[in-house]
């Protein structure tokens, strides 16, 4: 069989479907005809149709060096949109899921001398993948994983193994913030090390806060948060304009500048979708931003925005588009 070439949807097969901690769950995909699979690299994600036709980012946590399969770790959320219960509750070993190819916002520097991850819950899953290539490698690095309990544990022990040894030190904080990672020591002194850090916003600021004194290329983030969830209930309308084409569009609170510049037939670089990349940097031209993303310094705040998520105070902004 020809190997599926990377702009292909794939339907794949769930080859197995297993609980990997109290909410977390990994699914192992392949090619029904057991055919390679696109390659990957370190820190990508699918986007998986669930049977009910959510379509969600899940990061792949097996080794890139792997062709034959994808595996990806799922965090059954009731508080979420409905496609991670869908997905862990209705979908089981044999069935077929139609997946995107591969694709990376997250990805290792290739001449970084070390690497600091900083993982907490599900936020582990790329990094997963991250440090079984460094393992194999042969590359330093150091994993800080956040967890509630043991229980809450994914990849608990296979990190116990001889292949992390030194390399992981695992925080459980029980639910009470006093109990949890001091992140402080870590990041103090940049070490030259480039720090990756994919987990619940919370920690996501915690470590942007810790690192303004970082080179900004040497810090990375990963978030599962959409344009959705980064919504507020008091959002409200407004007016971006683009400056090239002098076009008005309303921005209605359920959407992104870049959402309501698409359906208005305008679109611009992306990639993540999250905030955290830093594809869609554009230029605030005037008007004042209401910033929601993880990558603008607080200098470049003033005449930056990230039209995948941030908004805007004022009832009208400009930008570079
Ligand atoms: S697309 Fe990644 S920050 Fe907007």
């Amino acid at each position: 069989m020809p190997t599926p070439t990377a702009a292909t949807p794939l339907t794949l097969e769930v080859r197995r479907a297993e609980q990997a901690a109290a909410d977390i769950f990994v699914f192992e995909l392949r090619h029904p005809e057991g055919s390679d699979l696109p390659a990957f690299i370190a820190g990508s994600h699918l986007m998986v149709r669930s049977p009910n036709g959510s379509l969600r980012k899940y990061s792949l946590c097996n080794d890139p060096a792997e062709r034959d399969r994808y595996v990806i770790g799922v965090k059954r959320d009731p508080a979420g949109r409905g496609g991670s219960v869908d997905l862990v509750d209705h979908v089981h070993a044999g069935d077929r899921l139609e997946v995107s190819p591969p694709h990376n916002a997250f990805e290792l520097a290739p001449r970084a001398r070390s690497f600091v991850f900083i993982a907490g819950g599900i936020g582990i899953t790329p990094i997963m993948s991250m440090a079984r290539q460094l393992n194999a490698e042969g590359r330093p690095y150091k994993l800080y994983y956040c967890t509630r309990s043991s229980e809450a544990t994914a990849f608990r022990d296979e990190l116990a193994g001889e292949a992390f040894t030194g390399k992981v030190v695992i925080q459980h904080d029980e639910g009470d913030p006093a109990k949890s990672l001091d992140l402080w020591p870590i990041l103090e002194k940049p070490s030259g090390a480039h720090v990756y850090c994919c987990g619940p916003r919370p920690l996501l600021e915690q470590v942007r806060d810790m690192t303004g004194h970082w080179a900004g290329s040497a810090i990375h983030f990963e978030s599962f948060v959409d344009a959705a969830a980064a919504r507020k209930p008091d959002d409200r309308v407004f007016t971006v304009v683009l400056a090239n084409s002098g076009a008005r569009i309303e921005v209605a609170p359920g959407a992104s500048i870049l959402e309501a510049m698409r359906s208005s037939g305008y679109d611009a670089p992306s990639s993540c979708e999250s905030g955290t990349c830093g594809t869609c940097r554009t230029r605030l031209l005037s008007g004042e931003a209401d910033h929601r993303d993880l990558v603008l310094t607080d200098d470049e705040k003033a005449g930056q925005i990230m039209i995948c998520v941030s908004r805007a105070r004022s009832p009208e902004i400009v930008i570079d588009r």
